[in-house]
């Protein structure tokens, strides 16, 4: 055998996969088809998102609130080539880091597409060569989902690539998909100056959350302006003097760009799965056991390509988990313990069961509520919207899952995570000495909460 490991994709899972199995003393092949490391995550999606979510705040903040703290700003202007410049040598110095990490861990990195050859541990390249492993871990990612009667063109009609990279802030700006690419790339453009229309088949937003949780959080991006069009879909589309013009349900809507962001595919084609008797689900998802091991003894799978939430930090665990599995340990991800977080203004972070799911579960559950119009540190700051959901089980008290919508929970939830991860009682972190004034005593009111003595509501 050429190596001992081969991983195709080096995106948030491959390459932590690929690191974790050197370190452990494989000898380890990376493919990956793009000319970066880093795969959609680095490239095209968290990085790039985060660093322009970054600016356009600073912009609006500079133009909205500054004056509220006495800071006259009187001549803001844009430059959005320089934030988009900004944007791209953060993700090139990034890309460098990891290639920097594949070479210290010793692992050969190969630019192509691979797909199996005629067996499962035979690998093809589309430069002619052909190189076999021990194991194969197929870490291919996802892709945006195209509908048909909005077909991307990469000019008007754009995904979540395209999205990041306008030249100019779009006057009128439609959303289609009122999810996690939605509302960020909204934020982004809103802030910048365009009037945005975000059109979602259902009556809410992040429908899958709890109601009370998820119709606060629709109301929070509609009074920042964001338009909605809920409970409707597109029928079609034209696009006429460079206009795009939408039909809905029962309107039309015309506007400049449009995004379309209704959800993601696994990239399971073109690999040859079928060849070698790796099986997928009717969604294109590649089917695995609990060690992630796929149809076909010595391939495994992982992050986007297989069932379950498609986070970057999922994808990395899972490529822990492999790893370590292959070295003859034992490799493990808490599913219960992914914390979720859409990053808008204010962040939304999400972890573990929400009520609907916890009822089906069989929990009979509690439930503590806190704002943080409440909170000393997030009155201070001027940012005072939002508010900590916690669920526990009614008998034990065991924590099961907590929703935040506020200024940073993409930071404090941390704490939750691990309260879940170490099977925390909500009385834990009731008792837990939380520094005053912080945003983070909303989670020790909310505990407290679950038995009605929170101090400060
Ligand atoms: P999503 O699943 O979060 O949201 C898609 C939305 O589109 C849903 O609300 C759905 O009801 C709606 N929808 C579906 N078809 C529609 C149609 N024809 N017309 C109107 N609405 C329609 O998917 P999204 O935002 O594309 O993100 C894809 C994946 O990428 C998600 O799994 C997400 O977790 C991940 N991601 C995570 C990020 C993060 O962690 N911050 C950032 C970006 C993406």
């Amino acid at each position: 055998m050429d190596f001992e490991l081969i991983v195709i994709g080096a995106g948030p899972g491959g390459y932590v996969c690929a690191i974790r199995a050197a370190q452990l003393g494989m000898k380890v092949c990376c493919i990956d088809s793009r000319a970066t490391l880093g795969g959609t995550c680095l490239n095209v999606g968290c990085i790039p998102s985060k660093a322009l979510l970054e600016s356009s705040h600073l912009y609006h903040q500079t133009r909205t609130d500054l004056a509220k703290h006495g800071i006259i700003c009187s001549d803001t202007t844009l430059d959005l080539s320089k934030m988009m410049h900004r944007k791209e040598k953060i993700v090139s110095k990034l890309v460098k880091g990891i290639d920097y990490l594949m070479g210290n861990n010793k692992i050969t990195v190969k630019q192509a597409h691979a797909s199996f050859a005629d067996n499962a541990q035979t690998i093809k390249l589309d430069n002619g060569q052909q190189i076999t492993g021990k194991h194969i871990v197929i870490a291919t990612g996802s892709e945006p989902i195209a509908i048909d009667v909005a077909p991307f063109d990469g000019q008007q009609i754009v995904s979540s690539t395209e999205v990041l990279s306008f030249d100019n802030v779009p006057t009128r700006l439609a959303v289609i998909g009122g999810g996690v690419i939605g509302l960020e790339m909204a934020s982004i453009w809103k802030r910048l100056g365009s009037e945005v229309f975000i059109i979602e088949t259902r009556d809410r937003l992040l429908a899958e959350l709890d109601e009370d949780f998820s119709r606060t959080c629709t109301d929070i991006f509609a009074n920042q302006g964001l338009q909605f069009y809920l409970g409707q879909t597109v029928t079609a589309t034209t696009i006429k003097e460079g206009q795009v013009q939408l039909t809905l349900n029962d309107q039309q809507l015309t506007v400049d760009k449009v995004l379309v962001a209704v959800g993601r595919r696994a990239n399971s084609n073109n690999l040859g799965l079928e060849k070698v008797g790796i099986q997928r689900q009717a969604n294109g998802m590649i089917v695995v056991n609990q060690q992630l091991q796929t149809t076909a003894n010595h391939v495994y799978a992982i992050g986007d390509v297989v069932p379950g939430a498609m986070l970057a930090h999922k994808a990395e665990e899972e490529g822990v988990a492999v790893a370590e599995h292959l070295a003859g340990g034992v490799g493990h991800v808490n599913y219960q313990a992914i914390p979720s977080i859409i990053y808008t203004f204010p962040e939304i972070a999400t972890v573990g069961l929400t009520t609907k799911q916890a009822k089906q579960q069989g929990f009979e559950i509690k439930t503590g509520k806190f704002p943080f119009t409440a909170n000393g540190r997030a009155l201070a700051s001027g940012y005072h919207q939002g508010l900590i959901k916690i669920i526990a089980d009614r008998h034990n008290d065991q924590l099961l899952g907590a929703q935040l919508v506020g200024p940073q929970v993409s930071e404090i939830i941390a704490e939750l995570v691990l309260a879940i991860e170490y099977q925390a009682s909500s009385e834990d972190l009731a008792r837990t000495v939380h520094a005053h004034p912080t945003l983070a005593e909303v989670i020790k009111e909310a505990a407290l909460a679950c038995d009605g003595r929170a101090i400060h509501s």
